[in-house]
């Protein structure tokens, strides 16, 4: 078991942190915010009551308002720090002058190439994207991203390590925005959001199709075996017919730039593409904890 660094306590961190101990790591947070020190317990608790974890793991987990104590002889770093470029090459040169070179050195960024966040740094080879969905102790998946820096021996140890917690690492070869799952998610939001913007039907329709539809099949179906299911003829044919009609735009619509403008953004402000009141969005959150964590024991037994 290594002794694992995460920067960052915020809701990734935590998440982050919770799953590499639950692996049976020793897992040390920097963060310089007592606030979100302070109330890390709490919420590693809740993780951990959410997963029926072994109470002990929560001993494996220290944090720290020091970096050079946090990352002292620490054989990962996962970087969860906020999104922003200047900010988390300052953390990168840091962790540099901390950590050993061959200490690896991972960015959970949604969209920040490693390439820029790593630009300044000696030891290239190390640094490498490693993209988790929220909440990261629930969903499987994390995109692996190398940049041509990064050596195949850094993606090799990163894909092992989150293999063995339980992750589902994917490797993404290219160091390119939205890497792949955001591409693809973005790609079916262009088109959903156009076509509520022409009247074809409401955004509730919307969320019907996807959920109702291919999305309910799609945890076990995934779209290229889907397409080889079928037939790649037939793929071919709508193909033909449907491309040239789809949305095409390479920049947000009016319609989504007004809603914003107009503070209609989702949930909080209890309108976005559809009207929410706090017991209806409540209960989607709910709905959605409870569904991943469902998900997640099951893979466990
Ligand atoms: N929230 C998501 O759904 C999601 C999903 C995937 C990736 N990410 C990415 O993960 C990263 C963290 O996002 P989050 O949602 O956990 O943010 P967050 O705001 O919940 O947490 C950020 C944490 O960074 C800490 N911090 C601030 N300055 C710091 C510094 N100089 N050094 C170290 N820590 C510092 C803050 O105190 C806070 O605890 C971002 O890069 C984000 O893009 C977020």
């Amino acid at each position: 078991m290594s002794t694992i660094g995460i920067v960052g306590a915020g809701l990734m961190g935590h998440g982050i942190a919770y799953l590499l101990a639950a692996a049976g790591h020793t897992v040390r947070i920097y963060d310089p915010s007592a606030e979100w020190r302070n109330s890390l317990p709490q919420r590693l608790e809740t993780a951990r009551a959410l997963l029926s974890g072994d109470p002990a793991l929560m001993d494996r987990i220290t944090a720290h308002d020091q970096m050079a104590t946090a990352m002292k002889d620490v054989a990962f770093v996962f970087e969860a720090g906020p999104e922003k470029l200047p900010l988390k090459q300052q953390i990168f040169a840091d962790l540099e002058s901390v950590t050993a070179p061959a200490t690896i050195l991972c960015s959970n960024s949604s969209a920040i190439p490693t390439t820029e966040i790593g630009a300044g740094l000696k030891h290239r080879d190390r640094v490498v994207g490693t993209h988790f969905w929220n909440p990261p102790h629930l969903v499987p998946l994390v995109e692996v991203i190398q940049n041509d820096a990064t050596s195949d021996e850094t993606v090799r140890k990163t894909v092992d390590l989150l293999r063995e917690a339980g992750r589902e690492p994917v490797h993404v070869k290219k160091d390119i925005p939205g890497f792949i799952g955001n591409r693809l998610q973005h790609a079916l939001k262009r088109e959903a959001i156009a076509l509520v913007a022409a009247g074809v039907c409401d955004a509730e329709t919307i969320d019907t199709v996807c959920k109702t539809g291919f999305g309910a099949r799609m945890a076990v179906l995934g779209p290229m075996e889907q397409s080889d299911l079928v037939g790649l003829n037939l793929t071919l044919d709508i193909q033909n017919v449907l491309l040239a009609d789809l949305d095409n735009s390479t920049e947000p619509t009016d319609f989504l730039k007004e809603k914003v403008a107009a503070g209609k953004l989702g949930m909080s402000a209890g309108e976005g593409f559809r009207r929410w009141t706090k017991e209806s969005a409540d209960a989607v959150r709910e709905r959605l904890r409870r569904y991943l964590a469902d998900q997640a024991k099951a893979a466990r037994k």
